[in-house]
């Protein structure tokens, strides 16, 4: 039998490439800065048993339909709202994805970007820099306490669980809203479940961790920002198209929020004459809430194993349609 073929839309760190290289030949998109065009993609696709697909590449019906080949798409990220779940079913196509390696750094820079955007530190950076600090003031930059707020958590899987973990080490009291009521962790993590426009009105910090779904989009819009104490600061580390970012930008610019800490956004990259970057209580950061060096080369391994596992005929760690392997 000849060797699978496979298109890896990406120069992935080496040890990926090390896994792929003996079960597959490959090709790869060998620019970092950008993703390959449509037609590259749709060109490329067409001799391949597997593709390793990056968020930033639309997998649907049609790049399924020119690869007639195709029974993996691999995707390096968590999330796989880039790929046409159905359609891939459809076809008999396995989808994988990459979850558990990146919890961690995730909640992390949740945690970061919370801290951050209370305690204005990048307002702060600024103004060091650009000059404007004369002397110590009593009221300068001040901005809101973490340690014992109210932590409001929109979503309680994987990521969300590990930043209540981290808000109990700041003694902070934890509150969730997720469509599935988790008894055990709210016993295990002493957090509280309340339902949503609750936690929207009464916590001082929220953090979004839900899938983009049809479900999810614009689940947080203008009449949600309404409902946020003045104080409070909105993080989002989830998917960008969940929150309505023109609706964030006016909370920001009327102050009817505190601050925003945003890595995720609708259009990637971010326009630059985009209302959100004009508000100074917003920090913005360009999609990189797993991007620690340990954690990108895992999402890479695993990723790499995941499509390898099917090419051999094997159950793939990390399936996400696993119903295409039954029969
Ligand atoms: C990144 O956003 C991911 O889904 O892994």
């Amino acid at each position: 039998m000849s060797r699978p073929r496979v298109y890896v839309t990406r120069r992935l760190p080496q040890p990926a490439l090390d896994i792929i290289r003996p079960i597959a030949d490959f090709t790869l998109w060998d620019r970092e800065d950008v993703p390959p065009s449509r037609q590259v993609l749709l060109r490329e696709v067409t001799q391949v048993d597997g593709l390793l697909s990056l968020l930033t590449d639309r997998i649907d019906g049609e790049v399924m339909d020119a690869a007639p080949r195709l029974r993996v798409v691999s995707n390096f990220a968590v999330g796989f709202d880039n790929i046409d779940i159905p359609a891939a079913t459809q076809r008999r196509i396995v989808v994988t994805n990459t979850p558990e390696v990146l919890t961690e750094t995730v909640a992390d820079f949740a945690f970061c970007l919370m801290l951050a955007a209370a305690r204005r530190l990048v307002e702060g950076d600024r103004y060091a820099r650009d000059g404007k600090w004369k002397t110590w003031e009593p009221l300068l930059l001040a901005g809101q306490d973490m340690y014992r707020a109210t932590l409001g958590l929109i979503g309680l899987g994987r990521i969300g669980s590990a930043v209540a973990r981290r808000a109990k080490g700041f003694e902070m009291r934890v509150m969730y809203y997720d469509p599935f009521r988790r008894e055990d962790l709210e016993q295990s993590l002493q957090i509280e479940y309340r339902p949503f426009t609750d936690v929207l009105r009464q916590a001082d910090f929220i953090s979004v961790h839900v899938p983009l779904s049809e479900q999810t989009r614009h689940l947080i819009g203008r009449d949600q920002f309404s409902m946020m104490k003045p104080t409070a600061v909105f993080v989002n580390t989830s998917r960008g198209p969940v929150v309505d970012q023109q609706a964030l930008a006016e909370a920001l610019a009327a102050r009817r929020i505190f601050a925003a800490g945003i890595d995720v956004f609708e259009r990637e990259p971010v326009p630059t004459d985009d209302p959100l970057l004009a508000q100074g209580n917003a920090i913005v950061a360009p999609h990189i809430a797993s991007a620690s060096i340990p954690t990108r080369i895992r999402m890479a391994t695993l990723a790499a194993e995941n499509l390898v596992a099917v090419l051999q005929g094997k159950r793939p760690p990390n399936p996400v349609n696993p119903e295409v392997l039954k029969g």
